[in-house]
């Protein structure tokens, strides 16, 4: 039975059936307190509508919080469009979309999410300007922002990643390191080739073998199947394909020091991050790592600042990270309770 009382702190949730195009979407706006809620749109086959609520729900709480200690001017919400065998994803099942989040006067902003392309938000802007994360025309302004937030994200990862191996190894840089990466995509890949350049040892995995194939080439790293990457012995893992894979049944596998990775909540449950402290394993919070993709996203929609501005307030997310891991140390708190803590005493929640 769905638990309401465990969700009782949205503003709004918004189910949206489009009989004509079959396009079926719900819109979770967490919080607009500190402005328009911002969060991405996230396709995907859920197994029931339940699901994909709970999904709407989780995420879109992750959004406000993300966007509170990235310092952004945006609440947080987020968009899933549910994938359905008979009405596969198309153009009029996008602009549909578009009206959809249109009718809601940009009280929502979208963007990609998982499932979702920039073209995706190019068809979805014909019917609103609520949304980002669109392609950069041309290359007239090589610093204009926009387009995929993935490369700004695994950015974010990167010095996220520094400030943790510095909290806990003492160590500058990733020399030496060795560092598990699951999930080669968008933010995966950028992600390692960051490290492989900072001199990190890498092993790797994703279900599509051949994608992971491909970059360990190119990286000389190792490769693993997907099942085995989180329990690999590395000092640093980072989860960067789905959430919710740092739970009861993996956490006693793990075989790191550090967590710092890319995915939305990777905890299954908050107490996760209680069973990590108790294995003395280091847990950069996800939502403070992963902020690099929605600051682009943001000064595309606010028209605030270009490439050079996004830079440097995701250079904000190493020391960030590094305040929230002393606090937690200094309190005796896991790190992802604080970090909750101060992101709620900024949206204005108890
Ligand atoms: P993506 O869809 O481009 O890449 C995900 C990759 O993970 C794919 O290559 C897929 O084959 C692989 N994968 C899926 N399940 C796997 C498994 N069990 N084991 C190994 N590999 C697996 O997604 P993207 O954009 O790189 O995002 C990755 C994660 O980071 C997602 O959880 C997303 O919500 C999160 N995120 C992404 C942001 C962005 O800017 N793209 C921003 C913030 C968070």
């Amino acid at each position: 039975v769905f638990d309401l009382p465990a969700f009782d702190d949205h503003e709004a949730v918004h189910i949206f059936n489009d009989e004509k195009t079959g396009m079926r979407a719900i819109i979770a706006i967490h919080s607009t307190h500190l402005g328009p809620a911002a969060g991405g749109c996230r396709y995907f086959q859920y197994a029931d509508s339940e699901a994909a609520l709970v999904d709407a729900l989780r995420l879109s709480r992750g959004m406000s919080y993300k966007n509170a200690l990235a310092g952004l001017p945006a609440g947080g919400g987020k968009a899933v469009l549910i994938k359905r065998n008979a009405f596969p994803k198309s153009e009029p099942i996008l602009e549909a979309l578009g009206s959809a989040i249109n009718g809601l006067g940009g009280r929502y902003v979208t963007a990609e999410d998982v499932g979702m392309t920039d073209e995706d938000m190019t068809v979805i802007s014909r019917r609103t300007r609520h949304v980002s994360g669109l392609p950069v025309a041309g290359d007239a302004d090589a610093k204009k922002v926009g387009g995929n937030p993935g490369p700004w994200t695994a950015e974010g990862v990167f010095l996220g990643m520094r400030a943790a191996v510095r909290h806990r190894l003492g160590r500058e840089g990733f020399k030496g390191i060795r560092v598990a990466v699951q999930g080669l995509g968008s933010v995966g890949r950028a992600l390692a080739q960051k490290l492989a350049a900072d001199g990190a040892r890498l092993t790797v995995a994703d279900i599509d073998e051949a994608r992971a194939a491909r970059l360990a080439g190119e990286l000389r790293a190792q490769v693993v199947p997907p099942e085995e990457i989180l329990a690999v012995e590395a000092d640093v893992l980072a989860p960067c394909a789905m959430g919710a894979v740092l739970n009861e049944a993996t956490i006693p596998d793990l075989n790191v020091q550090i967590i710092a990775g890319a995915a939305n909540n990777q905890l299954q449950r908050p107490e996760d991050g209680e069973r990590l402290k108790a294995r003395d394993i280091l847990y950069a919070p996800d939502y403070v790592v992963n902020a690099g993709g929605i600051i682009n996203v943001m000064a595309e929609y606010l028209g605030d600042g270009d490439t050079d501005a996004v830079m440097a307030r995701i250079v904000k997310i190493e020391d960030r990270v590094g305040e929230i891991l002393a606090r937690a140390d200094s309190e005796g708190e896991a790190t992802n309770l604080m970090a909750d803590r101060m992101a709620r005493e900024a949206i204005g929640r108890s």
